[in-house]
């Protein structure tokens, strides 16, 4: 895999309904640590990235925020292309949905699913989560309404849909996944494997009830749908190469995707729906598609109400950007749920960073100085050391195909701080200031030479993880880390003779917390107009009123909303108004309440009222209206 002419790898396009988190970073620092290893490799990468700005969702997070869907899409993508640009993330390309390119390129996919019999018209009627983007069958309902991914409420829409034969694919991508291996752990396969072999049924791929989304191509002459936003967004990873424009090279270059890294909630989309898009536009499919885990804090799950999402950019403000991609790889193994918190981060870079491989390059610079002028050599390296240099080349013996391409990138790093440890190891065994005081000198330097060495094979392959601290590690070493030093050093030469640098600690002890603690947030208790609108209020009429004899707060009252028959609604009005004074009297009805029982009696409806301390008042019509007028 390594040894492939061209690799192209993406992440997932974000969604510009909210601002960049940890979960995003996570995501992108993976992609961008595989892209520059392959570059480094002297592999023709391909690394893109982008945002995903269609769809209901989006139009509702600008709605709720008074802006226009591509104002509010242009300032959240912007966000993102700026924190990317700051972490110094390597992306070839950063797409946006939005693009001219892209809008053209799904057109012309769209078409050539319904040309080749792919596409038909008909309607969808059901669950549909907004949050997910995502219909949801009745079966995979959680309590006959919940999103089985997110947890949240699902709506029910009934709208004219063209639907994709997705159920025609069903075997294929089957065969597919179960042959080709292409899902990374192989162990979140199986749960895709099922899904599939469950049933697949017809995908609806266009909506009519909402506006911000691509229409369809103007030869299909329908103007009141759009695409479904997941449609739209998959495709990003080929208009992103052109597809669909007038030069299509890239796309011959550089199609099939090597790698599409997503997080495991949206691992379906890209295993399912997408390899059975390409088999309909009969493009290959993506060699492998790797599923991450999902990030924490101190233990909870991470939500705005919390306040206590990880804004990325305050991390590496405290901590500097390439500790914390340090920690986001080692941390957790891939695949694997992860929790973030100050402390875990603090430990990886005392510990790991500051101890095993700080302090190591300090005590050569120290005893370089100390004994032999700064000057480092590998003459007798092999001489004396040859254990300790064949151990640690063992371990570089194919770890990138051992670790890396399979996304291992936790066991990477372990492997490599195997051989710091080595070389840790190596100086206490040695004691290279006893070494000196028995006049072996050739030994006590070529001890230093081997740690020198040790530290090379380490930086490079960190490289793309830490760019710059590897950068003057290597810079201090007498060289500069490129493909050739890369290839070099791989190959198992050693390091021309150099005085070494003396450069202050790369990695200064972190002694207490340095960011601001999270502050619990009043949880935010705006609601949107549509929520607000699944309020149903009306004008009633009060025409019963009675003593619920057992109870001292209970009024049973029937109430005329201008239905077939009065509703009865059981209020807790008793110790303010007297039956017989309420009966002709109009109040305000909260009519769509599920109906509740109170003390054995149903009860349909709610009427308004405020109460202070001097008392209750029912909230009425300043004039008198028809009965059943609704309140907006
Ligand atoms: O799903 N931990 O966009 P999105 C780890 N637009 N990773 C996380 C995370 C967390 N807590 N939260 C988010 C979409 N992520 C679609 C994708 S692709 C054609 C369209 C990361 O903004 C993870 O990579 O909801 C996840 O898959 C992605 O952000 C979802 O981002
Ligand atoms: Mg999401």
């Amino acid at each position: 895999m390594g040894e492939c002419k061209k690799y192209y790898l993406t992440t997932p396009i974000y969604y510009v309904n909210d601002v960049p988190h940890i979960g995003h970073a996570y995501t992108t620092i993976i992609a961008d640590t595989i892209a520059r290893y392959s570059r480094l490799k002297g592999i023709d990468t391909f690394f893109l990235t982008g945002t995903d700005e269609h769809g209901q969702k989006i139009e509702e997070a600008a709605k709720k925020r008074g802006k226009s869907p591509k104002e509010y899409a242009d300032e959240i993508s912007a966000k993102f292309k700026e924190l990317w640009d700051e972490f110094e993330i390597s992306y070839d390309k950063f797409i946006r949905t939005t693009d001219p390119e892209h809008i053209r390129g799904v057109q012309k996919a769209f078409l050539e699913m319904y040309k080749k019999g792919d596409i038909y018209k008909d309607y969808y009627e059901g669950h549909y989560c907004v949050s997910c983007e995502s219909f949801v069958a009745p079966s995979q309902l959680v309590n006959e309404e919940l999103c089985p991914d997110c947890g949240k409420p699902t709506r029910i829409i009934k709208e004219e849909s063209y639907f994709f034969r997705l159920s025609k694919y069903q075997d294929k991508i089957l065969d597919w996944l179960k042959n080709k291996k292409p899902i990374l752990p192989e162990s979140k396969a199986n749960e895709v494997i099922r899904f599939v072999e469950e049933g697949l049924k017809d995908l609806s791929i266009t909506r009519t009830s909402f506006e911000w989304g691509i229409k369809l191509p103007k030869e299909i002459n329908d103007p009141k749908h759009v695409v479904y936003v997941w449609l739209d967004a998959l495709f990003n990873y080929l208009t992103a190469l052109g597809y669909g424009s007038d030069d299509e090279s890239m796309v011959n270059k550089y199609w099939p995707a090597d790698l599409h890294i997503v997080g495991k909630d949206i691992l379906k989309f890209h295993a399912v729906y997408w390899p059975a898009f390409l088999m309909s536009i009969g493009y290959p499919l993506p060699k492998k598609i790797a599923a991450h885990g999902w990030w924490t804090r101190d233990g909870e799950k991470m939500s705005k109400s919390k306040g206590n999402v990880i804004n990325p950019k305050e991390v590496a403000d405290a901590y500097g950007i390439e500790n914390f991609r340090y920690f986001l790889l080692r941390e957790v193994p891939f695949g694997a749920d992860g929790d973030f918190s100050e402390r875990a981060l603090i430990d990886r870079i005392n510990n790991d960073l500051g101890n095993d491989f700080g302090n190591l390059l300090n005590r050569i610079i120290g005893m370089a100085y100390k004994y032999f002028d700064g000057k480092v050599t590998s003459k007798d390296v092999e001489k004396y050391y040859i254990n300790e240099l064949s151990e640690a080349r063992e371990i570089l013996k194919d770890l990138e195909q051992r670790t890396l391409w399979k996304m291992q990138l936790h066991k990477f790093l372990e492997e490599l701080w195997k051989i710091l440890s080595i070389g840790n190891k190596a100086i206490d065994t040695y004691k290279p200031w006893e070494l000196v005081k028995n006049g072996e000198l050739e030994k006590a330097a070529a001890l230093i030479g081997l740690i020198a060495n040790l530290l090379a094979m380490v930086i490079v392959n960190l490289h793309p993880v830490m760019p710059k601290t590897t950068q003057k590690a290597a810079k201090a070493l007498g060289f500069e880390i490129n493909a050739e030093s890369f290839k070099n050093i791989m190959d198992g030469k050693l390091l021309e003779d150099f005085v070494i640098e003396k450069i202050p600690p790369l990695f200064p002890k972190i002694e207490k917390p340095l960011m601001k603690p999270v502050e619990k947030k009043e949880v935010d208790n705006l609601i949107t107009i549509d929520e607000f609108f699944k309020v149903e209020l009306k004008i009633g009429e009060i025409v019963e009123a009675e003593d619920v004899k057992k109870s001292k707060k209970l009024l049973r009252l029937m109430v005329d909303l201008g239905e077939e028959k009065p509703r009865q609604i059981v209020a807790g009005i008793k110790e303010y108004y007297n039956p017989q004074d309420l009966v002709g009297t109009q109040v305000c009805v909260v009519s769509n309440l599920k109906p509740a029982k109170l003390m054995g009696m149903i009860s349909e409806g709610m009427l308004l009222a405020a109460k202070d301390e001097n008392g209750l008042s029912l909230i009425r019509p300043e004039k008198r209206k028809k009965v059943g007028t609704p309140i907006k």
